[in-house]
C-alpha cells in the first residue's frame, strides 16, 4: 500500500479497436475520466503525459475487411481518424494519439518479444486448431461457426455463443464451419509462444493482493479471482495474416497476439512523442504508470501486461489501474455490432456545442463502482436540473446583476456579514475536497464537489436578495456581487477538468488570463474593477421532443435488430396425407366487420364460404380496421368445431401469415376465385 510521492505521472488510456467509432461507453469509462485526472494534475503544475491510440491488429477487424471486400489496412485508416477526431472534439486531451500500425510500435513489439524469446522467458507448444484447407488457413476462434452444445444455436462462435453467452472452445462446437469458405475444417498440429503466466503467480499475488490493497474493489475483486483460479501459460502468438510478424525463424503465417501487442503500444506511442526522454516514463521507478481501462480489459492490464514488464525486467509496474465497469444503454449493454449506442460522431451532430453536457452527465452517472445506466430522460435531467438550473443560473444572475448595477465591473468588497463568512467557510475547502475526491479517482463525487459550489451560490444570492437592497444599501450589494463573483471564478477553475468548454467561457466572461488551481477556495480571485464581457447562457435547457426523437431512434434500432434476429421456425414433425385432407379450407369473402367491444384484439366477422354465411371472431383488431377488411377474400377453415368467444360462436378460422415484425396478412388468392373454392 503506498501513498508515495512521485516526480511524474503517465496516464494510459486502453486503445480503443479501429473497428468502427467510439461511443458513450468509450468516453464514460476511460477517456473521460482519463483526461479529467490529467487536466487536473496539468492544472497542479505536475509533469504528466496522456497517452492513446487506436488498436489495430486482431481479428475482426480482419473480418470486418473481409466482410467489406477491402484490406485491413483499409479499416483501420477509415476508423482512427474518425476516433481520433471524436476525442479531439470531446476535448480529451491526448498529448499522443498514434497507433499500433505504426513503424514504431512494430519496431517496439517486435524488440519486446525477441528480448523475452532471447531470455528464455516463453515456452514453445505444438496444439491441434482448426484449419480451413480451402482457405489454406487456420482458422480464429471467430472464424468458425457451428452449433452450441448448450442452447443448439447453429450460429454459435468458436469463442462464445452469443445466444446464451456462455464461453466455448472451438472444439465444443457440434458440426463446425469456417466463416471463410463454409466448409467443415480440419484440425492440425500448430506451433505457438505461451507466456507462462503460472511462473508469475507468486509475485503477482503478492504485488497485486498485498501491495495493493487500495486498488477499487471492483478491480482488486477480480485480479484476486483469477489469480485464486490459478493462471495458466498464455498463447502470445496467432496464426494469422494481420498483426506484428513474430519475429524468430520458423513463425512464417504467425502474427504477435493482439493482446500482447495492444499494451505494447502504450510504450511505442509514448517513445514516438517523446524520442529522447520516454524512457524516464517507463522505467524510472519514480514515475507514476495509471492504466485507465474498462472492465473487460481488467486481466490484461493487472496480470498479463505486468508479467510481461516484469518479465522484460527494466520497465516499472503500474501503481493504479482505476478501471470503471460499463455503462449500458437504456437497460441494454452497448454494442456495435447491434448498433445499440450513442456514437459520439452522431451526438456532435446532433448536439452540436455540447460537448460538455454530454461529458458532464457521463461523469455524474459515471460507473465507477458497479454497471450503470445512461437514459435520454437523465441526460434530459441532469441538463435542465443541474447544468442549467444551477449552475448556468447561477453564473447567469451573477453576470446580469453586476451589469445592471455596476455596469459590468467587479465591485470592490466592503465590510463582510457573518452570513458572508459562513459562506465562504462553506467553499474554503473546496479544494481539498476536490484534491481528495480526483487523487483516489473518485470522479463522480469530485464533479458533486464542484458543483455544490455552484449551490452555495445560488443560495448565497437568493438569501441575501441584491435586488431587494439596490434602492437602499449599494455598498451592501457591492459586497454581495463581489462575493458572488468570486464564487464564479472558483466555479470556473474547479469545472476545468470536467467542462473544459464551460469553464474557458466563464473565465472569458470573467476576464480571467489563467486557470491557477491554487487559487481555488479564495474570495480574491477578481481584482476590483475588473471589466466583465458580456455573457452568454452556459447552457440551454433541452426540450422534451428532442430527447424524445433520441428514444424514438433507439426504438428503430431495436425493430431493426428483431427483425434482423428473426428466423423460420424450423418445420414440425410430419403427418400423414390423410390428416391434412381432414382440414377443409374455402376461400371466402368478409361481409361484415365490426370490433368485439371490450377486446383490443378481437373483430367480428360475417364471411360468405360459399356454402353458407357465418359468423367468425378473428384476433385481427389490432392489425386491421373494420372498414378494411370488409370485401376481402381470405382462407377459412370451415370445419373447425365452433367456440364461444366472449360469448359469440365463432364458426371457424380465417387463416393468417404472421410476418417476423408479428404484423398478419391474409392468406388470400392472387386473383379473386369464387366463394367455396377449396384451398389444398
Ligand atoms: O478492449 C479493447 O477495446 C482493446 N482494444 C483495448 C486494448 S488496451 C491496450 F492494451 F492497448
Ligand atoms: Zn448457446
Amino acid at each position: 500500500m503506498s501513498e508515495k510521492n512521485f516526480k511524474r505521472t503517465l496516464v494510459t488510456t486502453a486503445l480503443p479497436y479501429a473497428n468502427g467509432p467510439v461511443h458513450i461507453g468509450h468516453l464514460a469509462g476511460v477517456y473521460v475520466p482519463a483526461d479529467i485526472y490529467t487536466r487536473y494534475l496539468r492544472l497542479k503544475g505536475q509533469d504528466v503525459i496522456m497517452i492513446g491510440g487506436s488498436d489495430e491488429h486482431g481479428v475482426p477487424i480482419t473480418i470486418k475487411a473481409k466482410n467489406e471486400g477491402i484490406t485491413p489496412q483499409d479499416v483501420v485508416d477509415r476508423y482512427h481518424g474518425i476516433i481520433k477526431k471524436s476525442f479531439e472534439e470531446f476535448g480529451i486531451t491526448f498529448d499522443i494519439y498514434s497507433r499500433t500500425t505504426s513503424e514504431t510500435h512494430y519496431e517496439m513489439a517486435s524488440e519486446f518479444f525477441r528480448n523475452l524469446y532471447d531470455k528464455g522467458e516463453f515456452i514453445e507448444k505444438t496444439s491441434e486448431q482448426y484449419y480451413d484447407e480451402q482457405a489454406k488457413q487456420f482458422l480464429a476462434d471467430r472464424y468458425i461457426i457451428g452449433t452450441c452444445p448448450h442452447c443448439k444455436n447453429d450460429r454459435a462462435y468458436g469463442d462464445q455463443c452469443e445466444a446464451c453467452g456462455t464461453s466455448l472452445n472451438a472444439t465444443d462446437l457440434i458440426n463446425p464451419r469456417s466463416a471463410i469458405s463454409g466448409n467443415t475444417p480440419v484440425l492440425r498440429e500448430t506451433k505457438h509462444w505461451y507466456l507462462p503466466l503460472d511462473k508469475h503467480e507468486a509475485f503477482l499475488r503478492e504485488w497485486i493482493l498485498e501491495d495493493h490493497k487500495e486498488w477499487k474493489p471492483n478491480v482488486y475483486g477480480q485480479c484476486k479471482s483469477w489469480l485464486d483460479m490459478g493462471l495458466q501459460p498464455r498463447a502470445v502468438s496467432r496464426d494469422l495474416d494481420w498483426g506484428v510478424p513474430v519475429p524468430v525463424e520458423g513463425a512464417e503465417g504467425k502474427v504477435l497476439y493482439v493482446w500482447f501487442d495492444a499494451p505494447i503500444g502504450y510504450i511505442s506511442n509514448t517513445k514516438e512523442l517523446l524520442p529522447d526522454t520516454w524512457e524516464t516514463y517507463w522505467k524510472d521507478p519514480e514515475t507514476k504508470l495509471v492504466h485507465f481501462i474498462g472492465k473487460d480489459n481488467i486481466v490484461f492490464h493487472c496480470i498479463v501486461f505486468p508479467a510481461m514488464l516484469k518479465a522484460e525486467g527494466s520497465y516499472i509496474l503500474p501503481e493504479n489501474v482505476p478501471s470503471n465497469e460499463f455503462l449500458n444503454l437504456e437497460g441494454d449493454k452497448i454494442s456495435t455490432s447491434r448498433n445499440w449506442a450513442v456514437w459520439l460522431h452522431e451526438y456532435l451532430q446532433e448536439f452540436p456545442g455540447k460537448q460538455d453536457v454530454l461529458r458532464y452527465v457521463l461523469t455524474a452517472n459515471a460507473p465507477e463502482t458497479k454497471d450503470n445506466d445512461f437514459t435520454w430522460k437523465d441526460f434530459q435531467a441532469r441538463n435542465n436540473n443541474e447544468l442549467v438550473a444551477i449552475l448556468g443560473n447561477f453564473i447567469n444572475r451573477a453576470m446580469v446583476l453586476t451589469f445592471k448595477y455596476f455596469e459590468g465591473k467587479v465591485p470592490a468588497r466592503g465590510e463582510l456579514t457573518e452570513y458572508d463568512l459562513a459562506t465562504m467557510a462553506e467553499f474554503a475547502n473546496v479544494k481539498q475536497a476536490l484534491e481528495n475526491n480526483l487523487e483516489h479517482y473518485r470522479f463522480r463525487d469530485a464533479l458533486k464537489e464542484a458543483m455544490n459550489l455552484a449551490r452555495i451560490g445560488n443560495k448565497y444570492l437568493a438569501d441575501t436578495e441584491p435586488w431587494k437592497l439596490a434602492k437602499t444599501d449599494m455598498p451592501r450589494v457591492a459586497t454581495i456581487m463581489n462575493l458572488s463573483l468570486q464564487i464564479a471564478a472558483n466555479l470556473a477553475i474547479a469545472f476545468e477538468p470536467f467542462l473544459p468548454f464551460s469553464a474557458a467561457k466563464l473565465r472569458g466572461f470573467l476576464g480571467m488570463e489563467v486557470c491557477d488551481w491554487t487559487q481555488l477556495g479564495s474570495v480574491d480571485i477578481l481584482a476590483a474593477d475588473t471589466q466583465l464581457q458580456e455573457a452568454t447562457l452556459l447552457f440551454e435547457k433541452i426540450e422534451d421532443s428532442v430527447v424524445e426523437a433520441q428514444i424514438q431512434k433507439l426504438l428503430d434500432t431495436k425493430k431493426a435488430n428483431e427483425l434482423n434476429a428473426w428466423s423460420p421456425k424450423p418445420a414440425s414433425d410430419n403427418i400423414e396425407f390423410e390428416d391434412f385432407m381432414k382440414l377443409d379450407i374455402r376461400v371466402g369473402t368478409i361481409l361484415e366487420a365490426e370490433l368485439v367491444p371490450k377486446t383490443s384484439k378481437l373483430m367480428k366477422l360475417k364471411v360468405d364460404t360459399g356454402i353458407d354465411q357465418r359468423t367468425v371472431v378473428s384476433g385481427i383488431a389490432e392489425h386491421f380496421k373494420p372498414e378494411d377488411v370488409i370485401g376481402q377474400q381470405v382462407s377459412i377453415l370451415v370445419n373447425l368445431a365452433p367456440k364461444k368467444l366472449r360469448g359469440i360462436e365463432s364458426q371457424g378460422m380465417i387463416l393468417m401469415a404472421e410476418d417476423a415484425d408479428g404484423k398478419l396478412r391474409f392468406v388470400q388468392p392472387n386473383e379473386p376465385v369464387r366463394p367455396g373454392s377449396e384451398v389444398r
